[in-house]
């Protein structure tokens, strides 16, 4: 059992680490932007640090491992910068100040010195950030991660269900290793407890390369349905996405769906290889996720 500080533990990930930490028996104290927020973490089990990564208003006193998982994705580059990377780098500098042992970071396999893309260059630069302090660390560096609650793949499934036609951004051909939130909580897991994960950076993903058209299909497979899909322009989409969000209306769209960089590890066995277990294939995700929707539509009937 360990004193964990967790940052972004109302994300995506978050939201699916915070149980098992709990499960394991560590004690864990959350970085939370707001009081509603606060309150349903506290309501798991958790104690509450209500701050942000832009200011100093956290400490990290008292920790043993800080697992970090906030991040801004898209936005303003201004702000981009200030959350995930010089807030990463406000966060190595209380963990190195107040003694923490290890920190362990989410990063992304797109994280690149290349200020060009905004979100892959403040990866970037909070990777060299903990790799510059004194304190232990793991990085992994993931593709994309899927499984209930995932904007990605959610989205994609919202469009088959709800829309008429399926729209294909760009040629389709951007290739994805989507790995499942269950493998990434687990690897998070087996990396804290385990000095073989100090000091390195990992890249890990799930165990097929698919492009995002074979994705589209491989949802249609999971839900039994056939739809038409409809090829548009990447830039005349995001554009036009941009400007619908900035109105106001939300859209089944994440950054991710207009990629046109391939987003994958450089092995697919990466996982198996490095945490000794078979991540799941999209099929077996697929399948989780609808069963649990089941499962939430029969406790609410
Ligand atoms: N999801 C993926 O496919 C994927 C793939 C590769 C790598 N990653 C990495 O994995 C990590 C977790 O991803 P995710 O999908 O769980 O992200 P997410 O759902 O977007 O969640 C982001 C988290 O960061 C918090 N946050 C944002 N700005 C903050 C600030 N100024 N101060 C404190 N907290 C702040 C958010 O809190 P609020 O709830 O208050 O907004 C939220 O808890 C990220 O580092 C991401 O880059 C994700």
């Amino acid at each position: 059992m360990a004193e964990i500080f967790l940052t972004g533990a109302t994300g995506f990930v978050g939201r699916h680490l915070v149980p098992a930490l709990i499960r394991e028996g560590h004690h864990v104290w959350c970085l939370v932007r707001s009081v509603e927020k606060a309150a349903q973490l506290r309501a798991r089990g958790c104690q509450v640090v209500v701050g942000d990564l832009t200011s100093d208003s956290f400490s990290v006193e008292g920790a043993e491992i800080v697992i970090h998982l906030a991040a801004l994705h898209h936005g303003l580059p201004t702000l981009i910068s200030r959350v995930t990377a010089e807030g990463t780098a406000r966060l190595v500098q209380a963990a190195q100040a107040q003694g923490v042992k290890k920190i362990l970071s989410l990063s992304t396999v797109t994280a690149a010195q290349n200020p060009s893309w905004p979100y892959a260059y403040a990866a970037w630069l909070a990777e060299q950030a903990i790799q510059a302090s004194s304190v232990r660390y793991t990085i992994l560096r993931s593709t994309v991660i899927v499984g209930p609650g995932d904007p990605f793949l959610g989205g994609i499934m919202y469009m088959a269900q709800a829309w008429p036609v399926v729209p294909i951004i760009g040629s389709g051909r951007t290739r994805f290793q989507p790995v499942s939130v269950f493998d990434i909580v687990r690897c998070v897991l087996q990396a804290i407890t385990d000095e073989r994960y100090t000091n390195r950076v990992l890249t890990v993903g799930g165990p097929e390369v698919l492009s995002y058209e074979q994705i589209v299909d491989t949802v249609f497979e999971a839900l039994r349905i056939s739809k038409r899909k409809i090829s548009l322009p990447r830039r005349t989409t995001r554009f036009c996405v941009r400007w619908l969000e900035r109105m106001g209306v939300r859209t089944p769209f994440v950054p991710g769906h207009f990629l046109s960089q391939d987003l994958i590890a450089s092995s697919p066995s990466v996982i198996e290889d490095e945490f000794g277990f078979r991540p799941q294939a999209l099929r077996a995700v697929l399948h989780a996720i609808l069963s649990r929707c089941v499962t939430l539509e029969k406790s609410v009937a």
